[in-house]
């Protein structure tokens, strides 16, 4: 017999590209960052090693989440989760305006940095920045003995292994699973959320890997979505809450790979300005998931709906008979609590670049112009 094989392809593990194959390995991620950071019980967060005292936490008066690309991405969720469950006002930047812009930070801020390499050079400045002005860094990273790593007060590391493919997947699920244990953490040392509240978080993120894994199977509905709008230039993606956080990775996750642009918008603010750029056949995406603005996304779907768009719903099934009334098109993804619904919702969002890079025929691990990672300022 004559077998065809080369390291590369064995590397890929049957996948067609790195990226698909990490896309698949976000399950694995999730029970791998999780895994330690649960106590026996099953109802509690332990972060073993983290040097941020219990007395420090209590003393926070902010937090500052900073970070590039996919990394600030993931940053807006978890800065929300944080916000959610500890209750404390935090700030989202971006790493390279951050450090120019002599932001307050004092000995009293925590400041987050988040970073699949470890390497990124405008988020180690702001690091070095941060600490300079007497804040405490934690880092979160998926490299550990990477630069940003070394130089920060505190790790969490995300455990999602090495990741190849130029566009992050599992580094940013992974990322979220991190904020989501170190949210909970802090509100319980802070005595924000009950006892049995964080067990509730806890049980449900437990059930995130089945969940995914689901999601997973069905991806030939989101391959046949993306071979339609793969011929399109110009796209939206519309949500509000955590949905916008959301819609802002799938956004840059189609740009990255498959060159149509994509803009995401916060669907009330919509009306604006943006609703200008919506005319016949536009192709818009909607994450609808947040039940508290769920009736306001759906407004705002038929504004759109009412210049012409082609619109393609994401939400829960128990929505779906509902929408489909002023939408063309809906996906159902599994239910979750609210705050952990992103660790979900942008599995399809990933699927959908992946599939409509594909069918553009573009290098879909290594995009044009970019870099997996940037040690340049
Ligand atoms: C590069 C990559 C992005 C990544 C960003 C931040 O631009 O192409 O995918 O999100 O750097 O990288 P980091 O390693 O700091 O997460």
């Amino acid at each position: 017999i004559r077998v065809d094989w080369d390291a590369v392809t064995a590397e890929k593990g049957g996948f067609d590209h790195f990226m698909l194959k990490e896309i698949h390995e976000q399950p694995k991620a999730y029970r791998d960052t999780m895994l330690g950071r649960i106590d026996e019980s099953g109802r509690k967060v332990v972060l073993p090693g983290l040097k941020l005292s219990d007395e420090k936490i209590r003393s926070l008066t902010s937090v500052h989440v900073i970070a590039c690309g996919t990394a600030y991405n993931a940053g807006l969720v978890g800065g929300t989760a944080i916000e959610q469950l500890v209750r404390i006002p935090v700030m989202n930047d971006v790493a390279s305006e951050y450090r120019y812009r002599s932001p307050l930070i004092t000995p009293e801020t925590l400041v987050i940095v988040v970073s699949q390499s470890g390497e990124t050079a405008d988020t180690l400045a702001a690091l070095r920045e941060a600490q300079a002005n007497g804040a405490h860094v934690l880092a979160i990273t998926n490299v550990v003995g990477s630069s940003i790593a070394r130089d920060a007060d505190d790790v969490i590391a995300t455990l999602a292994g090495p990741e190849i493919a130029v566009a992050s997947t599992k580094a940013y699920t992974s990322q979220l699973i991190a904020f989501y244990l170190l949210g909970l953490y802090m509100a319980q040392v802070r005595g924000t959320q009950s006892a049995d509240d964080v067990a509730h978080v806890i049980a449900a993120m437990h059930s995130l890997p089945e969940q995914v894994e689901s999601m997973l199977a069905q991806a030939d509905t989101v391959k046949a979505y993306a071979e339609q709008i793969a011929s399109h230039e110009h796209l939206f993606f519309i949500g509000r809450g955590l949905d916008y956080s959301v819609v802002q990775e799938g956004s840059l996750k189609l740009k990255e790979i498959s060159y149509i642009h994509s803009e995401a918008y916060a669907a009330g603010e919509l009306k604006h300005g943006t609703l200008a750029l919506i005319e016949e056949g536009v192709p818009v995406i909607a994450l609808a998931t947040q039940e508290t603005v769920l009736e306001k996304t759906v407004s705002n779907i038929k504004e759109v709906k009412a210049r012409g768009a082609d619109v393609m719903a994401i939400t829960h099934e128990e929505n779906v008979p509902d929408l489909l009334k002023s939408v063309d098109q809906a996906l159902a993804i599994p239910k979750t609590l609210p705050l952990l619904t992103p660790a979900l919702s942008v599995v399809p969002l990933q699927l959908l670049a992946y599939y409509a890079a594909l069918a553009r025929g573009n290098d879909v691990d290594k995009p044009r112009n970019l870099a997996k990672s940037v040690t340049v300022e």
